[in-house]
C-alpha cells in the first residue's frame, strides 16, 4: 500500500504569517468549506464522533478559536505498553488516555507512539539526521550546545503555549489541533515548549530534539506524531557591544550565518533564500528555503527571540536567537522517503536500509501491492472537521490508509474514497 507520491509539503509551523493566512482564506480546507453548505443538525448521523469539535480544520483558517473539550474517539489499534518512562518521568497509560474525561482527546494509537523516540535510534533516518545536525554544532561551536533529547512530551498548556507567547485565541490551542491530556496538560505540539524552562535553568546554547503531536489530516507528508529540533543561542551584552550594530541585528546576522552553514552541511552547495514570516515567539521571524530538486523548499523557521521571553526567564539584558525544524520533512528529502508513515515501519525491508552515520542513503521502495480503494459515505453536520474524520480513520485502519479524497457532497452527505 505504500505508493510513492511526490510532495514537498510537510510544514506545519506554529505561525500566523499574513501569507499563510491569505492562502487559508482563499482556499479553505475542503471539508470546512462544505460545512456551511449543510443545514445544521440535518439527517441521520451514523458517526457521532465526527460531530464533536467546533474548531477549524486548518491551523491558519481562523485567528480565533477557543479550546472546547469534545467526546473521545477510541481506536481499535493494539493497546500500548501500560507503563513508560521518559526522561525519568513514569507515565501510565491511564495518565494519558482517559475515555471518560471530556477534556481528554488522546486516542490509544497516539499513546502507543509515546516513548518510541525514533530520534534516539542511531540507525533510523530521523536519528541519523539528528546526529548529523549535532555534528555540525559540535564542530562549529566547540560542543557548546547542550543537547536534550529525552524531555517528556507531556507538558503543561503554560509551557506549550503561554511561555512562548502563543496568543490565547490562537487556533493551535484548539481541541481540533492539539492533543489534550486534560484542560491544563497537552502532548507538546512543538519543541519550543521547552525554551522557557531551559532558559530559566541558565542554559545559553541548547538543542532540544523530541517527538511532537498534532491532530492532523491523512496524506503522505502528515502524521500526528513527528519529530522536531529546536535550537537556542543566548548572547550577553559584551558579545555584541563592539560589533557596531544593535543587539537584534547582531543576533539575526549570527542566526542566518549559523543556519546557512547547517543547510550546506546537510544539502551541499545549495541556493538559499530567507523569507520573512511571523511566529509568536520571535521578532523578526524568518524561514530558510533551499532550492532543491527544482523546487524552493522550506527547511526551518527561526528568528530573534521575543525580549519578553528572555525577560520573564531571567535574561533581561540578553538577546537570543531560536530555530525549529521538522526532522521527517528534511529526512524525506535527504533519504528519498516518499511517505511519512514509513518512518514508523518495523519492516526489515525498511529498517535495514539505514545505518549509523550514513546521511542521504537513498531509500529503495519495496511494496509490491497495488493500492486498494474503499468508498464510504456518511451524514455530516456543520461542526464536522477533517481532523476528526482522519482521527477515526486512523483509529480503525491504523496506518494503512495513505490518502483520502472527497468525491462528492450532496445534501449533508459526504462521499469519501480512502486509499
Ligand atoms: N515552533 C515552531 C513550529 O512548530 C517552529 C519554530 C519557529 C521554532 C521559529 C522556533 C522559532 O524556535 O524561532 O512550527
Amino acid at each position: 500500500m505504500l505508493i510513492p507520491r511526490s510532495s514537498s509539503c510537510c510544514a506545519r509551523a506554529l505561525r500566523l504569517s499574513t501569507h499563510h493566512h491569505a492562502i487559508a482564506m482563499a482556499v479553505p480546507s475542503l471539508l470546512s468549506s462544505f460545512s456551511h453548505l449543510f443545514p445544521r443538525g440535518h439527517g441521520f448521523k451514523p458517526f457521532p464522533q465526527f460531530l464533536s469539535s467546533s474548531c477549524s480544520a486548518s491551523p491558519f483558517s481562523s485567528l480565533s478559536s477557543v479550546p472546547s473539550p469534545m467526546p473521545n474517539r477510541r481506536s481499535k489499534t493494539p493497546v500500548a505498553a501500560a507503563l513508560l518512562e521518559i526522561g525519568g518521568v513514569k507515565i501510565a497509560k491511564d495518565d494519558v488516555v482517559r475515555e471518560s474525561d471530556p477534556t481528554n482527546n488522546v486516542p490509544d494509537n497516539i499513546f502507543s507512539k509515546i516513548g518510541l523516540q525514533l530520534h534516539r535510534r542511531d540507525n533510523h533516518p530521523v536519528g541519523i539526521l539528528k546526529n548529523a545536525i549535532f555534528d555540525y554544532f559540535d564542530t562549529n561551536y566547540a560542543s557548546k550546545f547542550v543537547k536534550f533529547d529525552d524531555l517528556c512530551p507531556i507538558v503543561s498548556v503554560q509551557q506549550n503555549f503561554d511561555e512562548v507567547l502563543v496568543p490565547a485565541d490562537h487556533v493551535s490551542r484548539s481541541y481540533n489541533d492539539t492533543y489534550y491530556v486534560n484542560a491544563d496538560t497537552v502532548l507538546r505540539c512543538h519543541t519550543s515548549a521547552h525554551q522557557a524552562e531551559l532558559l530559566r535553568e541558565g542554559h545559553s546554547h541548547f538543542l532540544v530534539t523530541g517527538d511532537v503531536y498534532r491532530r492532523d489530516s491523512i496524506d503522505s507528508t502528515h502524521y500526528p506524531v513527528f519529530h522536531q529540533m529546536e535550537g537556542v543561542r543566548v548572547f550577553s551584552p559584551d558579545e555584541w557591544k563592539d560589533s557596531g550594530t544593535d543587539a537584534t541585528s547582531y543576533a539575526a546576522m549570527d542566526l542566518k550565518k549559523c543556519l546557512e552553514g547547517l543547510a550546506r552541511h546537510l544539502f551541499g552547495a545549495v541556493e538559499m533564500r530567507w523569507v520573512d514570516t511571523y511566529f509568536p515567539f520571535t521578532n523578526p521571524s524568518f524561514e530558510l528555503e533551499i532550492y532543491f530538486q527544482e523546487n524552493w523548499m522550506e527547511v526551518l523557521g527561526c528568528g530573534v527571540t521575543e525580549q519578553d521571553i528572555l525577560t520573564r526567564n531571567g535574561r533581561k539584558d540578553s538577546v537570543a536567537w531560536a530555530f525549529g525544524l521538522g526532522l521527517e520533512r528534511l529526512a524525506m528529502v535527504l533519504f528519498d522517503i516518499p511517505d511519512i508513515r514509513l518512518f514508523w515501519s518495523t519492516d526489515q525491508r525498511f529498517t535495514s536500509q539505514f545505518s549509523e552515520g550514513k546521511l542521504g542513503v537513498k531509500f529503495k521502495p519495496f511494496s509490491k501491492f497495488p493500492p486498494c480503494y474503499k468508498d464510504i459515505s456518511f451524514w455530516i453536520s456543520d461542526s464536522f472537521t477533517e481532523n476528526n474524520l482522519c482521527e477515526v480513520v486512523r483509529g480503525v485502519a491504523g496506518d494503512l490508509v495513505e490518502e483520502w479524497n472527497v468525491r462528492e457532497a450532496v445534501q449533508g452527505k459526504l462521499y469519501v474514497t480512502l486509499r
